[in-house]
């Protein structure tokens, strides 16, 4: 098995909080990224797929190829949105960091599957000491 991991980067907002609470209540569970009137991260996101080697072409996924789907499957719902209310894939889920991994691994499986490619990893990074990293 050989490893491929493409990094991409966007800005969003959001608000981690439970529909069912308080702003106070809320406030003790999730602390700042509760705020109401939401905030903003500049995420990295790191997806890592795995393959079989083509020793023809010398690779299993063609890097570009991977970029396409993360941008069009991911990116492109995410960047300069507000999460919570924008991004179809969030919706119903609170928007933690875990969330957000697991969200979008279930976005990336199938199209990815379908190019030979097993997704192996998805890694958020939602500040330069905070990440989550999620396996499936
Ligand atoms: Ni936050």
């Amino acid at each position: 098995m050989i490893y491929l991991t493409r990094r991409e980067r966007f800005s969003a907002a959001h608000r981690m909080f439970r529909s069912g609470l308080s702003d106070e209540e809320n406030n003790k569970i999730y602390g700042k990224c509760s705020n109401p009137l939401w905030h903003g991260h500049n995420y990295v996101l790191k997806v890592t797929v795995k393959g079989e080697l083509d020793p023809d072409i010398g690779y299993f996924m063609n890097a570009t190829r991977l970029k396409e789907i993360i941008n069009e499957k991911v990116i492109v719902k995410l960047d300069h949105k507000n999460m919570n209310l924008e991004t179809d894939f969030m919706a119903g889920r609170v928007a933690t960091t875990e969330s957000l991994a697991m969200a979008i691994w279930d976005e990336l499986k199938a199209p990815l599957a379908a190019e030979g490619a097993l997704l192996h990893c998805v890694r958020v990074e939602e500040t330069e000491n905070n990440y989550v990293e999620y396996y499936g």
